[in-house]
């Protein structure tokens, strides 16, 4: 347990655009900064980080949230894993109240997952350097292969001695759990109850997270016997996910975010060797294909990819395979081929760190030019190869995203291929609906697929018994407009605007004693919790009525809180709401609004009136409600007196709905 009082010093150290713009480059724009969201696909920024609010918010997919949660989103920690990050960090010192063994329990295993990776990776590292074995043989293997102490430093780059089981007998002595190096695949554990260290023997390549967390490893052999496979990588678990990391990222995101450019190679040491080579935008997919979730990673930092690749037909193959993953994501992508047999390791080694440099840069070619001059080569005049060739050349310019680009590419390519660019464009114009017509019929057979699991759930639930169940289910299926329902929207913007404008000062005009208009200044959250109170109003759904009691109870102590004290509260359902409804207004450039004569009119302009409205509709709503109810009850058998008493209170509700009918409609109209 992280005591409160720690909690609230890393919240007040915390600047939200530090930690966001570790992961995602942000420009400024005004008093906020933009990007592009981490959490979707986007080709224009909209996900602002607001300095002054210490939050961020997407306005593409609507995630928002403090530095905390953007942390667990992102890196996926836990809320102590984010805390701790950020008192790292901002170099504070964490004191821990002792755990009670319900908390141990819960302290995820990730948690330990990550501890033990960690230590592994420290462990190795040492050995590399002071343990004879270590240097005579890791060691120098890295210098054999022209890496330097500071590279080797830098990529945290070890040695697992060659014994059954020399590291796992150390972890277990520093406390760590079989449980544990079983998971992260450090130790192997035989039914026989002998076990080993999975890496023995190795040279170890550990693997970052983005934020430079080890997630798993991978080791290679030094001695050249055959059955050894040459790299061993650490199993899929609950931190390593093989196919989400890319080898390099946490050295390389930098450098990728500032030349707006990603190189991509095949292996771990292509990556060292470029990096000490002094082109540090350099990632591995380390011998797995590109997967799409790699593709969105280096999205983050840059749209702009050079997959670098071996020159023989199987490296060939495996950029043409890579690439239109690429290009569907809406990357920019070039190629550069290496001479057969080289990789950048060993171009580098042969022709130096200038000679590299030179090369990515000269020998970078667009991808579709690439693909087009490989094909036509291929087809060496062969008509009926030419046409497939034309085929495949279209397909791959539709799935470039932007049009503009795709245009050029029917230029080029038509030049290249030596036909008229009408026939070209004729053909993609074709390839394009296609493709778009194919994305339909699958988004709705998905859709069908969702209502019939739906369907037989409800199906279900009614033979169960479960009526609420299946009439909730039912809903779904049916009416899909009556999830946001009034109720629900009401309630939702009287809470955004106490956590939004609640220490906002408005002017409020009403009739004095004396029947003369008067104009009274206070804070929205003063007007809003007061009004309620006096009508003696609460809220219908639970989550919003805990949330406004725990507001008035603070506001009547004299405080009027915002999001972050919701966020400290640790509670995930309210944490989550109060994100979602945390506004950042977009700011406009003076300079456009000057060029274009533009009036942003923001919230704030007409605070005082949204605030007024807003209670006024709360209202309506709650009369509705009890209009609606009163009326249930009138259908039912009753006494003459109970009926007299019920019709009293309808027509006062009445009376009321119509002065706030009259109320809004003034406000509205003014
Ligand atoms: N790889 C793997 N398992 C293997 C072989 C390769 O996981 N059995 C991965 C490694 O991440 C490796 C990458 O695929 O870095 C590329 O493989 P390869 O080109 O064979 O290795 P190099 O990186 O060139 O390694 P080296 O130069 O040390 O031989
Ligand atoms: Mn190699």
């Amino acid at each position: 347990m992280i005591k409160p009082e720690t909690i609230e010093r890393i919240m007040d150290a915390v600047r939200i655009e530090d930690v966001v713009s570790e992961f995602v480059t942000l420009k400024r724009r005004g008093a906020n900064l933009l990007g592009c969201c981490p959490f979707h696909n986007e080709k224009t920024p909209s996900f602002t980080v607001s300095p002054a609010k210490g939050i961020f918010k997407c306005f593409g997919c609507g995630e928002a949230g403090n530095s905390v949660h953007f942390l667990m989103k992102h890196e996926h920690f836990s809320y102590p894993e984010a805390l701790r990050y950020l008192a790292n960090k901002y170099n504070i010192e964490i004191e821990e109240e002792q755990l009670t063994p319900d908390q141990i329990e819960k302290q995820t295993e990730r948690e330990a997952l990550f501890s033990v990776s960690d230590f592994a990776q420290k462990y190795f590292a040492d050995l590399l350097y002071n343990d004879e074995t270590g240097r005579a043989i890791g060691l120098s293997y890295f210098y054999e292969r022209g890496l330097s102490d500071n590279i080797i430093k830098r990529f945290g780059l070890g040695y697992c001695l060659d014994d059954w089981e020399n590291f796992t007998r150390h972890a277990i002595s520093n406390g760590y759990s079989e449980n544990v190096l079983e998971k992260t695949g450090l130790t192997i554990f035989k039914d026989d109850g002998k076990r080993y260290d999975r890496f023995r023997g190795r040279v170890m390549f550990p693997v970052f997270s983005v934020s430079g967390k080890v997630l798993g490893f991978s080791g290679r052999v030094l001695s050249s016997e055959k059955q050894a496979a040459k790299y061993v990588n650490s199993p899929e678990s609950e931190i390593y996910n093989k196919s989400k990391t890319l080898y390099g990222i946490y050295q390389a995101k930098g450098a990728i975010s500032k030349l707006d450019l990603c190189y991509l190679v095949e292996g771990n040491i292509d990556v060292i060797t470029m990096h000490q080579a002094g082109i540090e935008n350099t990632v591995a997919s380390s011998g797995t294909s590109l997967t799409l979730e790699q593709i969105k990673l280096i999205h983050r930092y840059t749209k702009n990819i050079t997959v670098l690749y071996d020159g023989d037909s199987a490296g060939i193959k495996a950029a043409l395979r890579a690439v239109n993953m690429l290009l569907e994501e809406g990357m920019s992508v070039r190629v550069v081929l290496f001479p057969d047999g080289d990789d950048p390791d060993s171009y580098t080694r042969k022709y130096g760190s200038e000679a590299i440099q030179q090369y990515v840069v000269t020998q970078a070619t667009n991808f579709i030019i690439f693909k087009t001059k490989i094909l036509l080569d291929e087809a060496k005049g062969d008509p009926i190869k030419k046409a497939e060739l034309i085929k495949d050349i279209v397909s791959t310019i539709a799935l470039v995203p932007e049009l503009i680009e795709r245009n050029i590419y029917v230029k080029e390519c038509a030049s290249l291929l030596d036909i008229p660019e009408q026939t070209l464009a004729t053909e993609l114009a074709r390839a394009i609906s296609a493709r778009r017509k194919k994305q339909f019929d699958k988004q709705a057979e998905e859709q069908q697929q969702a209502a019939t699991t739906i369907e037989t759930t409800a199906v279900e639930a009614q033979q169960g018994n479960d009526i609420a169940k299946a009439e909730e289910l039912k809903k779904t299926l049916l009416m899909p407009e009556l999830q946001d329902d009034a109720t629900d929207v009401h309630e939702r913007k009287l809470i955004s605007l106490l956590l939004n404008y609640g220490d906002t000062m408005i002017k409020k005009t009403f009739l004095n004693d004396q029947g003369e208009e008067d104009v009274e200044e206070n804070y929205v959250a003063a007007y809003i919790v007061a009004d309620l109170m006096n009508d003696n109003l609460s809220f219908e759904i639970p989550l919003y009525q805990e949330i406004y009691e725990i507001y008035k109870t603070k506001l009547l102590e004299g405080e009027i809180i915002d999001s972050n004290y919701f966020f400290a509260l640790n509670r995930e359902d309210i944490a989550t709401l109060v994100a979602t409804l945390l506004v950042v207004n977009y700011t406009v450039s003076d300079n456009w609004k000057e060029r274009f004569r533009i009036y942003v009119p923001s919230w704030e302009d007409n605070l005082d009136k949204d605030v007024t409205q807003s209670l006024l509709r709360f209202k309506q709503q709650k009369l509705d409600g009890r209009i609606k109810n009163i009326m249930e009850q009138l259908k039912r058998p009753m006494s003459d007196d109970d009926t007299m008493m019920l019709l009293y209170d309808l027509n006062n509700l009445k009376k009321l709905r119509v002065m706030v009918a009259r109320e809004l409609n003034q406000i509205i109209t003014s």
